[in-house]
């Protein structure tokens, strides 16, 4: 069993929704499927399929328009939500501490947050990616809870590039051996940037890769089922 986690960012319609919902539903895998919509796609789940959001506010409740708190996601019977994707860390400044704050919140209110980590093309081309994602994991996690990490390379979100099956395995090594200097061995750990149905199989296959996250290949079913399937 893999996560195979689709992250709509700001795309897709109710009918969207639908359509691939309906396709999942007929969908037999063992693989645990979530998709993280935006939050205006959340409300109703006909097809049960396992919800996921793509934000969280740190907050409880109160003056803090265009946010969305934990329990209004528990409300709408969402399981999981994306922490820390590179493009609020990058749009909306949200730092390491920022980013725990919500997976803390996010946990207390009973769902799994997904908390992303991953270099920029900078960071990789002066060598540093394993000391910077090694800071992000540390300063970005909880202090407890169930959470679940997503190493994903900046510069291989939608791009069409990914890192080789040797860098992957590298930064995975990376994130599990920080993980067991904290005691948490037991984090599942998600690959995103650039899957498709050409490449899922092969990145999954890589040791300590418990799943995908998919952004642009998650939108349709002709292009995320080939993936689900692809990868058992
Ligand atoms: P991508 O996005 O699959 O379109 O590269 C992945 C992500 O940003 O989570």
């Amino acid at each position: 069993m893999k996560f195979i986690v689709g992250n709509w960012k700001m795309n897709g319609t109710l009918s969207d929704k639908e359509a691939l919902f309906k396709s999942l539903k007929n969908l037999h895998t063992d693989n645990k499927v979530v998709v993280c919509l935006p939050f205006i796609l959340l409300g109703g789940n006909d097809y049960g399929i396992t919800l996921g959001a793509q934000d969280v506010s740190e907050h409880d409740n109160g003056a803090f328009t265009g946010d969305i708190s934990g329990q209004m996601l528990k409300d709408a019977d969402v399981k999981y939500v994306v922490v820390g994707h590179s493009e609020r860390r990058a749009n909306h400044n949200e730092t390491n501490a920022i980013v725990k704050a919500k997976a803390t919140a996010a946990i207390k209110n009973g769902i799994i947050p997904i908390i992303c980590i991953g270099e920029t093309t900078e960071e990789k081309n002066s060598g540093r990616t394993m000391t910077v994602i090694k800071k992000m994991l540390l300063e970005s996690v909880p202090a407890k809870g169930e959470y679940i990490v997503a190493y994903e390379p900046r510069w291989a979100i939608g791009s069409g590039k990914i890192p080789t099956s040797d860098e992957i395995a590298m930064a995975f090594e990376t994130i599990s051996k920080a993980l067991h200097s904290i005691k948490r061995s037991d984090i599942a750990l998600l690959y995103g940037g650039s899957v498709n149905a050409k490449n899922a199989a092969q990145i999954a296959s890589i040791k300590n890769v418990d799943g995908l996250l998919v952004g642009g290949a998650s939108l349709k079913s002709d292009t995320f089922l080939p993936i689900i399937k692809s990868v058992e």
